[in-house]
């Protein structure tokens, strides 16, 4: 089974190539960490994923539905993804509440005016606050909140549609040590015990080599999935940008045919 696939996909922003060949496919519920050096183009793969960016060739597969350049990004495909934009382009024009704002994972904007938000959320609200340890916070608001708070309720707000895929770009990155651990827990949680596949951005080579099942690198234009059992030192693997020749996952694959 295919959860995500993407095939030779090119995709530019402004003119300017970012993904010049990706090819990667993940096959059963994984928990992968996607990892590259500043401006390599993880946002805009990830974005590219979920519909918010159109690729210029290849395509992507989302289970049995393919998105190519000229088709148009299935809202059904949309459905089955939570995705966490990176916290730093987050900004709410309003002051929302912690249960606001996961209960704004129900509709598709993150800023919605508070007037729009449905009422009749509050169980699933409560559901996945609890798993989350993050009850206790929900009338707070966000702003209030600490950094690993601030991305507990992001990623309550990703998984409130009950996602088959989660996709969170750097959901780590402010959090402190205890609530970093917490969020990954809960992440391998979601992939050995519900099925859900993961993908996330982060910095740490450490949580790289302790967390993931798959290592997507994305550098120098291409994004390369890498099994992390295969992968003894992932440190040193990463300082050495892999050769084309040390790829595990086939680059041509029927993917989208
Ligand atoms: N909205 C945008 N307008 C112009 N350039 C952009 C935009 N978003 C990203 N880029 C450029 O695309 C490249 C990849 O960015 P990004 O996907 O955010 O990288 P990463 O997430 O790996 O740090 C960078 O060179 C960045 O400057
Ligand atoms: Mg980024």
């Amino acid at each position: 089974m295919v959860i995500i696939a993407v095939e030779e996909l090119k995709v530019s922003i402004g003119g300017r190539i970012v993904i010049s060949e990706a090819t990667f496919a993940i096959r059963e519920p994984s928990l992968v960490v996607v990892i590259g050096p500043n401006g390599a183009g993880k946002t805009t793969l990830l974005k590219t994923l979920i519909g918010l960016i159109r690729p210029v060739r290849g395509c992507i597969r989302i289970f049995d539905s393919i998105v190519k350049p000229g088709s148009k990004y299935p809202k059904s495909v949309r459905k089955l993804i939570g995705y966490m934009p990176q916290r730093d382009v987050i900004n709410y024009a309003a002051p929302l509440t912690a249960r606001e704002i996961i209960v704004s994972g129900l509709i598709e904007n993150i800023s919605v005016p508070r007037i729009l938000l449905p009422r009749d959320s509050n169980d699933m609200v409560l559901q996945i606050a609890q798993r989350l340890g993050i009850e206790s916070i929900l009338d707070k608001f966000f702003d209030e909140l600490s950094g690993g708070q601030q991305q507990k309720v992001l990623l309550a707000r990703a998984l409130i549609k009950d996602p088959k895929i989660l996709i969170l770009d750097e959901p780590l990155s402010n959090v402190d040590e205890i609530s970093r651990v917490e969020i990954l827990e809960l992440l391998r949680d979601l992939v050995r015990r519900d099925g859900k596949t993961v993908m996330l951005v982060t910095h740490d080579v450490e949580i790289a080599m302790n967390w993931s099942d798959y290592v997507l690198l994305v550098n120098n234009g291409r994004a390369v999935l890498y099994s992390s059992k295969m992968v003894e030192d992932v440190d040193k693997f990463l300082r050495h940008y892999p050769e084309k020749d040390r790829k595990i996952i086939p680059s041509r694959s029927p993917y989208c045919a």
